[in-house]
C-alpha cells in the first residue's frame, strides 16, 4: 500500500523521469475534460478536498478547485484572513484539525519553505504542496514541462532559460528538477545577487543546469524562456539591481532575438513593464494562458493519485 506521503506530492526533487511522465500522461487524458470537449467523468465523486492557502493566490487556488470539481470532488476553501489563522492558529494546527475532520486530501500553500512536508509528517491524509516558501511548487513544475512538451514535441535535449529572481522562486526550483529529470538543459539567468550558484549544483538528473548573467547572450540559444516575477514579499528588493529591467526584462527587441520556434512562459502573476512586456506576454510565441489550461489537467492527475493512489 502506498503511504499518504507517497500519494501526495510535496516536491519534484528526486522524482525520476518515469514518475514525472506518468503524471503528464494522466494529465493528457484529462485535458479534453478541462477544454470542455468531453464531459467530466467524476472519477473522485464523493471525495473531499480542503484548499488551505496561507499565501495569496489567483491561479493555483482556483485551478486546484476546478480540478477537484471536474473530478467530482467537493472543495472547502480556507485562506489565512478568513480562518483562525488570523487569531494566531498555526498552519500545522489548522491542517491537523482538517485532517481530524476526515478530508481526503489537503492542498497546502504557505510562506515557510518546507511547510508542506512538515504538515505531511503529521497528517493521516495526503498533502499536495501548492507552493511552500522558496522551496517547491511541484504542480507548476509539472505544468511547465507539459507546456514545453506540447509546444516543442519533447523536453529532452531542449534548452530552457529561467530568468529573473531565481533565489526566491519555488517555481524555478521545481522547474529545474523536472527539466533535469527529463533531460533538458536549464539555464538560470539572473544578476549575481538573485542567483546562488549552489542551486544549479543541487539538481540531480540527466539534464545540465548552469548559471548565466548575460540574458542577451543566452536568448538566441534557447527553445523556451520562463520569465519570473521579482518576489518582493520574500525580501528580494535589496538584490534587485537598478538596471534589472534593462538587463533582464523581456522586451520587444529581446523577443526578436529568440529562435523562430522558441516559446515564452510565465507562471503568473506577471508584472507587465518589469520582467515582461506586452510584446512577449501577448505574442504568438506566448504559452502563458496555455500553461494555465494545462495546469488544471496536471492538478487533476495529482489529485487522482493523491486520493486513489493510482
Ligand atoms: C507563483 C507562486 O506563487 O509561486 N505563481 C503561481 O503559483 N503561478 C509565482 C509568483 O508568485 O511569482
Amino acid at each position: 500500500m502506498i503511504t499518504p506521503e507517497r500519494r501526495g506530492l510535496l516536491g519534484l526533487e528526486g522524482l525520476n523521469a518515469e514518475t514525472i511522465s506518468g503524471y503528464l500522461e494522466s494529465a493528457r487524458r484529462y485535458l479534453p475534460t478541462v477544454e470542455r470537449s468531453v464531459a467530466p467523468e467524476h472519477a473522485l465523486r464523493g471525495a473531499m478536498a480542503a484548499n488551505l492557502f496561507f499565501e495569496d493566490s489567483t491561479r493555483t487556488r482556483s485551478s486546484f478547485a476546478r480540478a477537484a470539481m471536474l473530478l467530482g470532488m467537493q472543495v472547502v476553501d480556507l485562506t489565512e484572513s478568513g480562518s483562525s489563522a488570523s487569531k494566531g492558529e498555526t498552519l500545522l494546527d489548522t491542517a491537523l484539525n482538517l485532517d481530524a475532520m476526515g478530508f481526503d486530501v489537503l492542498i497546502v500553500r504557505c510562506s515557510a519553505s518546507g511547510g508542506a512536508s512538515a504538515v505531511a509528517a503529521r497528517t493521516r491524509c495526503p498533502i499536495v504542496n501548492a507552493g511552500d516558501g522558496r522551496h517547491e511548487h511541484p504542480t507548476q513544475g509539472l505544468l511547465d514541462v507539459m507546456t514545453i512538451q506540447e509546444s516543442l514535441g519533447t523536453v529532452q535535449g531542449r534548452a530552457v532559460a529561467i530568468v529573473g529572481d531565481i533565489n526566491n522562486s519555488r517555481v524555478a526550483r521545481s522547474d529545474m528538477h523536472a527539466l533535469s529529470a527529463l533531460g533538458a538543459t536549464t539555464v538560470l539567468v539572473a544578476p549575481p545577487t538573485l542567483v546562488d550558484r549552489r542551486l544549479a549544483r543541487a539538481v540531480q538528473g540527466a539534464g545540465e543546469v548552469r548559471v548565466e548573467h548575460d540574458f542577451d547572450a543566452v536568448l538566441p540559444h534557447v527553445d523556451a524562456v520562463i520569465m519570473l516575477r521579482v518576489q518582493l514579499e520574500r525580501d528580494a528588493g535589496s538584490g534587485v539591481p537598478a538596471d534589472f529591467r534593462a538587463m533582464y526584462g523581456l522586451t520587444a527587441a529581446r523577443c526578436r532575438a529568440l529562435r523562430d520556434r522558441a516559446i515564452i512562459m510565465h507562471p503568473g502573476p506577471m508584472n507587465r513593464g518589469v520582467e515582461i512586456d506586452a510584446a512577449g506576454a501577448d505574442s504568438a510565441r506566448s504559452r502563458i494562458l496555455r500553461q494555465v489550461t494545462l495546469g488544471v489537467a496536471v492538478r487533476m492527475a495529482v489529485l487522482e493519485r493523491a486520493v486513489h493512489g493510482a
